[in-house]
């Protein structure tokens, strides 16, 4: 079926398990997706056709162009400076789309505007740097996450936190446990021990959740360090999350008793999660109710949650498709706001902010049904102005 695959990460890991006896999923997904020059993220384009699956930034550049126009309006409306920072940046093509819209629209702001960069993987920096550079000599900047400090504008990410390791819990006989990855009858499977740290049981208490017997819930505790961390940094600004996720309640509902995680090799998803260690991706979705319960408890307030098809109509994604020159470029603009469009459902859009007044006429505030009244409007026009 596939073909022979370099296992050197698999025997890495076996190592590793030999040397301690068993290491928790996170630890095991940290490696298989981030192991320098071994991880999914670490040796070759993960992205698009070639790679293992699409984000939003794939499937049009009007998804950059419009996450362009939402962060202009926020830094004009919110008086913020003009420095935009975008963590896990993947090919470098989202960061090459906003900046492509900026420097066509608002060449002013474009000048005085800083772009942050904050990547973990050193093989997608490089690959960030020869699209960017080539198109923006000079003006993005790599930087650490240590680094960011004192921030004041936008800071933004597109299915990040979905890619942080998670640890796997599980109620056994009435008690939480969590799920190691040990070496087996010969083979790297699931075994339950005690939990690696007292924060898994923090984690839950802070949703009040109570997991059922034989559920599993996997649990994103660098989410937490992530965002506490964030608060810490911004200084004056917002902090836009888009992913695949949910609140709380609806994330672990006990129908959903295998958790989340799930891998995808070639645009195919399974849950084989020791098979080709290190050529498929791994991820898990995310729980906006932690990311909005630890960022408020260190300043970080929630402004906004909403699908991402209602955020980006809110953002001006119908003017990108009233400029779309052919009708497959309308479709692939509309594809990332109808429901069966495969970004529709799932995906999430969270505005947080620190040392913001949230003025009256936000635009994210409006209510979704007036937002649709908009699109059944536009979509009538388009129809009716059509041959
Ligand atoms: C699923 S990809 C999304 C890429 C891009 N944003 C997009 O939408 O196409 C996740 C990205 O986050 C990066 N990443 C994961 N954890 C990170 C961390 N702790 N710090 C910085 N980047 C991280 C990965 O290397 C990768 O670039």
């Amino acid at each position: 079926m596939d073909k022979a695959l370099d296992n050197t990460l698999e025997k890495y890991v076996e190592q590793l398990i030999s040397e301690k006896g068993q290491i928790t999923f996170a630890e095991f997904m940290d490696i298989a997706l981030y192991k320098e020059g071994l991880g999914y993220y670490q040796k070759q384009n993960p992205f698009g056709q070639q790679g293992s699956f699409y984000t939003s930034v794939n499937a049009s550049e009007s998804f950059g162009r419009t996450l362009a126009r939402s962060f202009i309006y926020i830094t004009k409306l919110l008086g913020l400076e003009q420095r935009f920072c975008e963590m896990g940046a993947g090919s470098g093509m989202l960061a090459n789309d906003i900046l492509n819209f900026v420097k066509e629209r608002e060449p002013e702001f474009y000048e005085e505007l800083d772009y942050l960069i904050i990547e973990k993987s050193g093989y997608l920096i490089e690959r960030q740097k020869e699209l960017i550079e080539k198109n923006h000599p000079g003006k993005a900047k790599w930087i650490t996450f240590e680094e960011l400090d004192n921030f004041n504008g936008v800071f933004y990410s597109n299915e990040l936190v979905d890619a942080f390791p998670v640890h796997r819990v599980i109620r056994m006989d009435g008690e939480l446990k969590e799920l190691y990855v040990s070496k087996i009858d010969g083979a790297l499977r699931f075994n339950p021990g005690e939990l690696s740290t007292t924060e898994l049981k923090d984690f839950l208490d802070n949703i009040n959740l109570k997991v059922t017997e034989t559920q599993i819930v996997d649990i994103n505790l660098d989410l937490k360090r992530f965002i506490e961390a964030m608060a810490d940094k911004i200084n004056k600004g917002v902090m836009v999350t888009i992913d695949y996720g949910f609140e709380a309640p609806m994330l672990y509902q006990s129908y959903r008793r295998d958790g989340t995680v799930t891998c995808y090799y070639n645009h195919t998803q399974n849950n084989d999660f020791f098979d080709r260690i290190g050529y498929q991706d791994i991820t898990a979705f995310v729980d906006f109710t932690s990311l909005s319960l630890y960022g408020s408890k260190k300043g970080l307030e929630p402004m906004a949650f909403m699908p991402q098809w209602l955020y980006l109509v809110q953002s001006g994604i119908l003017e990108e498709i009233n400029e779309a020159e052919t009708d497959l470029a309308k479709a692939s603009i509309k594809a990332l706001i109808m429901p069966d469009g495969g970004f529709g459902t799932n995906f999430q859009a969270f505005i947080q902010g620190k040392g913001i007044d949230i003025p009256a006429d936000f635009r994210y505030s409006r209510p979704a049904k007036d937002t649709l009244q908009d699109m059944a409007e536009f979509f009538s026009e388009q129809e009716n102005g059509g041959e």
